[in-house]
């Protein structure tokens, strides 16, 4: 999968269309509460201003249904001026005349900043007109917007066969790291999962089951698993749908000789509250009445340990309900774990990245992906289609 990116190609002097996934969580009063993905995206628009490109960025932001005054990039282009240090112009638009004009106008070492491209129906459809449009305002594309790459729209795959079209740095990091650690993995090979529900990770279980060494899982879908072996889930949430699911996933990791491990102990609470009575139990015995909140102490130490032995990790989803502060140790341990390996570390999803962030240790994480659904979906082994697009180097 090796793509053309930014820096085989001469960008001095073009205009050049960037996706960015400046998807960004914002407060009731629209401030960005957390700016990563601009972050992220600033060495290749920077590497676009050192090298006099008129750079023309473009993102969706939420899920409008047409024009939404909330959902309008206003704050986003704001937030990348600061942290670009340079003035980025904000187009009212994203295709028709006033833009084209703007695109065109732009001198070199330029940002412009499109409005939010899901305001029109045709990005999501994948409209070829559409596309067109976008694409006629440049004379390159450069897909930097990894976490957005899973969705064959106008913007992140239409347009890719209209010009030459190349990865930017995220996406080829994105790409580097992930695809490394599946093609190519140093062992022991070791994939941490948690999450809510078997079924929304069986497709990355079953991938990774014919790639890792060892598979521990944690967070509510691991008590799916244990009830699925007869053991007692309490009012646990359970997958129901995916017992039988969970029952072949064991037989076929016994059969590839994987260490499938799942927690021995569990933190029960009578209810999901930070105030709620709590209890260390095994993890097949969780009181009628209570729930399984998180892996116990034992469990984190189990998965610990087997973290600190691999030589290549790939962490995604919480151990436990992460958001309710006294049930979040197990996903703290497993974050600390990564943090000390001395491996390849790779995290995805958005609740493990806020354990690792809230920690402070996410600068010692290998590689912290932007993309939820993207990255789960290549974890999966799955084409994304916005890479697909690209050239091949
Ligand atoms: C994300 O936040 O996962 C990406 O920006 C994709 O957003 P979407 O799920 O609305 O397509």
């Amino acid at each position: 999968m090796a793509k053309k990116t930014i820096q085989d190609v001469d960008v001095t002097g073009k205009r050049v269309l960037v996706r960015v996934d400046f998807n960004v969580p914002q407060d009731e009063n629209g401030n960005i509460t957390d700016d990563t993905r601009i972050r992220a995206a600033l060495p290749t628009i920077q590497y676009l201003v050192d090298h006099a490109a008129r750079a023309i960025l473009v993102s969706h932001l939420g899920r409008p249904k047409g024009v939404d005054e909330k959902l309008r990039v206003d704050p986003v282009a704001a937030r990348l001026q600061e942290l670009l240090g340079r003035p980025v112009r904000k187009a009212s638009d994203v295709i028709g005349p006033a833009v084209a004009q703007q695109a065109a106008a732009l001198k070199e070492g330029d940002v412009l900043l499109l409005e939010n491209v899901r305001f029109y129906k045709e990005e999501e459809k994948n409209d070829p007109e559409f596309a067109r449009q976008l694409a006629s305002l440049a004379d390159l594309y450069v897909n930097d917007a990894f976490g957005t790459a899973h969705r064959a729209h106008a913007s992140t795959e239409g347009v890719a066969h209209l010009l030459p079209a190349v990865a930017g740095f995220l996406m080829g990091k994105e790409i580097e790291y992930l695809g490394r650690a599946l093609a190519n993995p140093e062992r022991p090979f070791v994939a941490v999962l948690g999450g809510a529900k078997v079924a929304d990770k069986i497709g990355v279980i079953e991938n990774l089951l014919g790639k890792v060494d060892s598979l521990l899982i944690g967070g509510a879908m691991a008590f799916t698993f244990i009830k699925a072996q007869g053991g007692e889930i309490g009012k646990t949430l359970l997958d129901a749908d995916s017992l039988d699911v969970a029952r072949e996933t064991l037989e076929k990791a016994k059969a590839r000789g994987v260490q499938l491990i799942l927690p021995t102990d569990a933190l029960a609470a009578d209810r999901i509250d930070a105030s709620a009575n709590t209890r260390v139990v095994p993890a097949g015995q969780i009181p009628d009445g209570w729930a399984a909140v998180d892996i116990g102490p034992e469990a984190a130490r189990q998965f610990a340990a087997v973290v600190s032995g691999a030589k290549t990790v790939v962490w995604n989803g919480p151990m436990g309900i992460f958001e309710v502060p006294p049930f979040a140790e197990g996903t703290r341990v497993v974050a600390r774990a990564l943090a000390e390996a001395n491996a390849l570390t790779i995290v995805g999803g958005g609740d493990s990245v806020a354990a690792i962030e809230e920690l402070g240790v996410a600068d010692r994480i290998s590689h912290v992906s932007t993309g939820g659904g993207a990255s789960l979906e290549f974890l999966e082994g799955k084409v994304l289609p916005g890479i697909a697009a690209l050239e091949e180097k």
